[in-house]
């Protein structure tokens, strides 16, 4: 068990000590993250992008991500570990189950699932068999397809209320965590407001319970050489990376990361 559990991440959103997560993918960054303070690490399928250079996710395999884990693993020193499913890899509650065990066995902690109200069945029946969920609503990268680009969701109020309703409902079901992604900062501070479960945000705003960014983004490397607007370049001004990552961690508890300019309107 890591020293960090969803215990542990319970009594931070009671508390209001904000919660510090990264996407690791590595065991040396998963150390220097550690190292630095952050108590969730995100192996993310991001890692299509920022390591295999895809331009989505929707190439990266299970034991892609299962590689990877095992590798942060090897460099976490007591943060908990969380990664993705990737692309259809939940696409039935057997697919869920099957691939879950993957990543778990690799040395996950917990999973993060894509979607709305329709993972409520995988999330019950991975709750009860020993998988903690976190549920990731918002701009959902998997769905780039039908989403038609990495946009802002929730800017109407049907669909605000629609995600209102999802958020509540999957913690029903048994989430024991939710990242919002790309969401507008007041709908995000009222769905965490509205459920007892830690709420992460990513272009989410400041009021969500923590806060997580690509770890790449973060250290101001980009293949497109463009950044989201909710990112902000630790690096500038640090010298090392680890003083760079301490940085982050820093502004996440003192709450000046995110700044207004980093989040979105309705
Ligand atoms: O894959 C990932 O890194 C993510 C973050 C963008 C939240 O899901």
């Amino acid at each position: 068990m890591p020293d960090i559990t969803l215990t542990t991440l319970q009594n931070l959103k009671q508390s209001g000590e904000k919660i510090a997560m990264l996407t690791a993918y590595d065991a040396t960054f998963a150390h220097v993250a550690c190292q630095a303070g952050v108590e969730i690490l995100l192996v993310g399928d991001s890692l299509g992008m920022v390591l295999q250079g895809h331009d989505s996710t929707l190439p990266v395999s299970v034991s892609d991500m299962a590689y990877h884990v095992a590798c942060v693993k090897r460099g976490n020193q007591g943060a908990l570990i969380l990664a993705d499913l990737p692309f259809m890899a939940y696409a039935t509650t057997e697919q869920a189950l099957v691939n879950s065990a993957a990543v778990m066995q690799a040395g996950a902690h917990m999973v993060k699932l894509e979607g709305s109200a329709w993972l409520a069945e995988p999330i019950a029946r991975l709750a009860e068999r020993g998988v903690p969920v976190c549920a990731h609503l918002g701009l959902t990268p998997q769905a780039v397809n039908v989403l038609g680009g990495y946009k802002v969701q929730g800017r109407h109020e049907a669909q605000a209320r629609q995600m209102r309703a999802d958020a509540i409902a999957l913690e029903q079901a048994g989430a024991a965590m939710l990242l919002l992604e790309c969401v507008p900062s007041e709908l995000a501070e009222e769905i965490t407001q509205a459920v007892k479960i830690p709420v992460i945000g990513i272009g989410a705003g400041a009021a969500t319970d923590g806060q997580v960014l690509v770890m790449h983004d973060m250290l101001g490397m980009s293949l497109s050489g463009r950044s989201p607007k909710f990112v902000k370049n630790f690096m500038e001004g640090q010298s090392s990376i680890q003083a760079a990552m301490s940085a982050y961690v820093a502004a996440v508890k003192d709450q000046s990361f995110p700044a207004a300019e980093h989040g979105f309107s309705a």
